[in-house]
């Protein structure tokens, strides 16, 4: 009898030392007659479990871990292999409640299934949303999107469907599809996961964009500290290629569609969709000013659509499933669901997917566990750098672009960075100014200058230097670089810099001259 095991291939698990489980597992089950298919997949997510071993069972798919080489021999003594006790044994894993309580439907397959297998990915529901497309004129495509509700999931949350009637409508001999996958915020996660974990999805997502809006190319912009993603794009795309789901007839369609890889230039402003083409243009990572939008002027001055892997990613279930099914997740003009990754100081760090809907607190403690220290969780950014630090008062608010904006918060790419009651909310703020300052694309002054100047302030409030008046000066250079600054990065950075003097003023009161 053959078994099958699973171990995730995915970078968190990787550096938590699965290879090296894979080997061991692979090299026990040869000494001990056991014949095994051994499966590299993604991550489920639940990192302080991986590496994260299961076993195909009668009853499904039974999961151990955290595994250990050392565990190895004891887990073949227990015969995990038919889902035997040991210590390590979690049950089967669809039934724990971390993962039983999400609502999985970007991630649906992640962790599930074999990323680099088309078979495996048409076995589970893939390439069923560009069937579909393909028997919709490019008008009933994009209203299909735009009824879904989806907005944009790489911050700014702009409604997807808009943006892809503009190019739609735009008349031109070749328009594009970029997928931004620069990821740059700090604690995020879910686009690597995603490219790592079932990256068909991601390719189906744009071709299925590129036959709406009549664009025949597409590039998908990946940082270069992604080595991981890079390998299981390229190996899906040209598996996407030879199986003809890519290239000059998708799927026996007559239309094309051809996709590639580029790296980006590991600057985070690269991030923003103008700087973004500028680089992928072979150029210095710049902001262009708007307009012209890129929907209209972008790559090479051809209209262009910018979306974050997230976005493209929830496509495809969205056409296989319809609008309406996807609509009804969610809340408000928050439609959907959206993956949102716990980071930081947290027990259980790792993604969790679920209806917009969900509060901070279920997601800090119900699946996050609390900190990682035990020590009481005092504040959390939500959204990356440029996103507020959230006070312990209002981790009742909910997940809701509307509701997070209420109290002077961002959603961005969903990232949630937890600190316990040690944090000095002082040096948090140098630290978003220090971070503008450093990554700064130097066009515009109150950016380029602001960031630095905000730094010496701050640590003249650090050093206890005027305390009151520095305060006072930093408060009104935030409103400078909110106000005047040309793109997101100068004018958002004032947004973790307010909010840490909002809700924790006593944190810059409370420093000694020295
Ligand atoms: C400084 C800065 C960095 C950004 N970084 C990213 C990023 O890493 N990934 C991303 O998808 N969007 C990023 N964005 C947002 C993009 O400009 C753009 O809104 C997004 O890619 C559009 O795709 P969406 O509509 O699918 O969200 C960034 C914006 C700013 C201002
Ligand atoms: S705000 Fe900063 S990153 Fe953005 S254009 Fe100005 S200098 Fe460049």
């Amino acid at each position: 009898m053959t078994v099958t095991v699973y171990i995730p291939r995915d970078a968190s698990a990787l550096s938590l030392g699965a290879d090296d489980v894979a080997q061991e597992i692979s090299k026990a089950a040869a000494s001990r007659g056991v014949e095994l298919n051994l499966v590299r997949n993604g991550s489920r997510g639940a990192f302080w479990l991986e590496p994260l071993v299961e076993v195909v069972t009668a009853s499904g798919r039974v999961g151990y871990g955290p595994v250990t080489p050392a565990d190895v021999p004891s887990l073949f003594d227990a015969e995990f292999f038919r889902g035997g006790q040991h210590p390590l044994a979690l049950g089967v894993v669809d039934a724990l409640a971390w993962f039983a309580t999400q609502q999985r439907l970007t991630f649906a397959r992640v962790g599930v299934i074999d990323p680099m297998s088309v078979a495996d990915y048409v076995a589970n529901d893939g390439y069923q949303g560009l069937r579909r497309a393909l028997s919709m004129s490019p008008q009933a495509i994009v209203q299909e999107v735009l009824d879904s509700g989806l907005r944009g999931r790489g911050g700014a949350a702009f409604p997807t469907g808009i943006k892809w009637k503009t190019v739609l409508d735009q008349p031109a001999s070749q328009k594009y599809i970029t997928c931004n996958a620069d990821e740059g915020d700090s604690g995020t996660f879910s686009d690597r996961m995603l490219m790592e974990g079932d990256p068909l999805a991601l390719v189906e997502g744009m071709t299925i964009a590129g036959v709406a809006v009549g664009a025949t190319q597409g590039y998908i912009y990946l940082r270069a500290e992604y080595p991981h993603a890079y390998r299981a794009l390229n190996q899906a795309i040209a598996a996407a290629y030879q199986a003809r789901y890519l290239g000059s007839d998708v799927m026996g369609s007559g239309k094309r569609f051809d996709l590639e890889v580029r790296l980006g230039a590991g600057a985070y402003v690269c991030g923003e969709e103008t700087s973004m083409l500028e680089s992928l243009e072979g150029k210095r990572g710049e902001i262009r000013v708007r307009p012209p939008l890129p929907a209209i002027k972008g790559l090479f001055g051809q209209p262009t659509i910018v979306n974050n892997v997230m976005t493209l990613g929830t496509v495809p279930w969205i056409l296989h499933k319809g609008a309406e099914s996807y609509k009804n997740y969610g809340m408000g003009k928050s439609r959907g669901t959206l993956p949102l990754q716990l980071a930081g100081n947290i027990k259980h760090g790792g993604l969790v997917e679920r209806a917009f809907g969900v509060t901070l607190r279920e997601l800090l403690y119900d699946y996050g566990g609390g900190s990682a220290t035990g020590r009481p969780i005092r504040a959390v950014q939500v959204g990356g750098p440029l996103g507020a630090y959230i006070p312990a008062a209002q981790f009742d608010v909910v997940i809701d672009y509307e509701a997070l904006a209420g109290i002077g918060a961002l959603l961005g790419h969903g990232g949630i960075v937890v600190f316990d009651d040690t944090v000095d909310m002082a040096r948090m703020a140098r630290y978003a100014m220090e971070f503008c300052a450093v990554e700064s694309c130097g066009k515009c002054t109150p950016c380029r200058i602001g960031s630095t100047r905000g730094v010496e302030v701050i640590d003249r409030i650090l050093g206890g230097v005027e305390t009151e008046q520095n305060v006072r000066q930093l408060e009104e250079l935030c409103e400078l670089m909110l106000q005047g600054s040309l793109c997101g990065l100068g004018g958002m950075t004032p947004f973790p810099v307010t909010s840490a003097l909002k809700h924790f003023r006593e944190d810059f009161r409370a420093r000694t001259r020295h």
